[in-house]
C-alpha cells in the first residue's frame, strides 16, 4: 500500500468516539499526538495554538459536567485517557488563529486513529466553566476538547454525502464550466474540429 492510501485509510477510519474504558494513554502516544498538532500549518506560520493535556481523573470528571449538547452528556469526556483542551491566543500574528488550532486538533484525531487510539472533538461545552476548571487566561480563545482513549465497542459510520453533491468543477455553476466545454472539444467530432481549428490559426 503506498503512503496515500494509507493515509486516505486513516481519514477515513477515524470516528468520534463516545465510549473510552478509561485506560491511560502511554506517555510516547500522547507525545505524538501533541507532535502530530505542533507540525499543522498556520497563517504566516504563527502557531497560535496551545494544549492543555488533562489527564487527572477528578478534572476530567469536572469537564465532563461541563460539556452537554441539549440534554445529552458527554460521558465520554470523563471516561477518556486524556482530554487535549485546544486553544488559541489571537495575539500569535495569525488572522486565521481559529482555523489553525483546528488544523491542529484535526492532525491530533488523525494521529491518535493511526496509533489504535480513538478521539472525539467536543465543541458543545459551557465556556465560562471550562475556563475556571483550567485556569485559562481570559487572552485565549477556547476553541475544543479533545477527548482520546480506548474504545469500548464499535462506533457505526455516519455517512457522507457523495463527491457528486459538494464537488464543483472550474466554476459553481457547472453549467457555465469552462472545463465541460474543453473536456467536449478534446472527445469525439469536437475534437476534430478543434485540432482543424488549431492548425489553421498557429499553423501546427
Ligand atoms: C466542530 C465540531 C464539534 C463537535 N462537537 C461534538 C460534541 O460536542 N460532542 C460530541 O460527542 N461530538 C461532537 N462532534 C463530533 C461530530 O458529531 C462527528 O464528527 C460527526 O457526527 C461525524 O461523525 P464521525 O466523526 O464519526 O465521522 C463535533 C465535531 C466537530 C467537527
Amino acid at each position: 500500500m503506498n503512503e496515500s492510501n494509507i493515509l486516505l485509510e486513516i481519514i477515513k477510519k477515524r470516528r468520534s468516539i463516545r465510549h473510552f474504558d478509561g485506560r491511560k494513554i502511554p506517555d510516547d502516544f500522547m507525545q505524538q499526538i501533541l507532535e502530530a498538532g505542533r507540525w499543522a500549518p498556520s497563517g504566516v506560520n504563527a502557531q497560535p495554538w496551545r494544549f492543555i493535556v488533562v489527564t487527572g481523573k477528578d478534572t476530567l470528571a469536572s469537564l465532563a459536567e461541563k460539556c452537554y449538547y441539549k440534554a445529552f452528556k458527554s460521558r465520554h469526556v470523563g471516561e477518556a485517557g486524556a482530554v487535549v483542551v485546544v486553544c488559541a491566543d489571537p495575539g500569535a500574528g495569525s488572522r486565521a488563529y481559529i482555523i489553525d488550532a483546528a488544523i491542529a486538533g484535526t492532525n491530533m484525531t488523525l494521529m491518535a486513529t493511526s496509533l489504535g487510539i480513538g478521539s472525539c472533538w467536543i465543541g458543545a461545552f459551557e465556556e465560562q466553566a471550562v475556563r475556571n476548571i483550567l485556569y485559562i487566561p481570559p487572552n485565549l480563545t477556547l476553541i475544543a476538547l479533545i477527548a482520546l482513549g480506548y474504545e469500548i465497542g464499535k462506533a457505526s459510520v455516519p455517512p457522507r454525502l457523495p463527491l457528486s453533491a459538494i464537488v464543483h468543477h472550474e466554476t459553481f455553476n457547472s453549467a457555465g464550466e469552462p472545463g465541460a466545454i474543453k473536456k467536449m472539444m478534446k472527445s469525439g467530432p469536437f475534437s476534430v474540429i478543434g485540432k482543424l481549428l488549431r492548425v489553421l490559426i498557429n499553423k501546427r
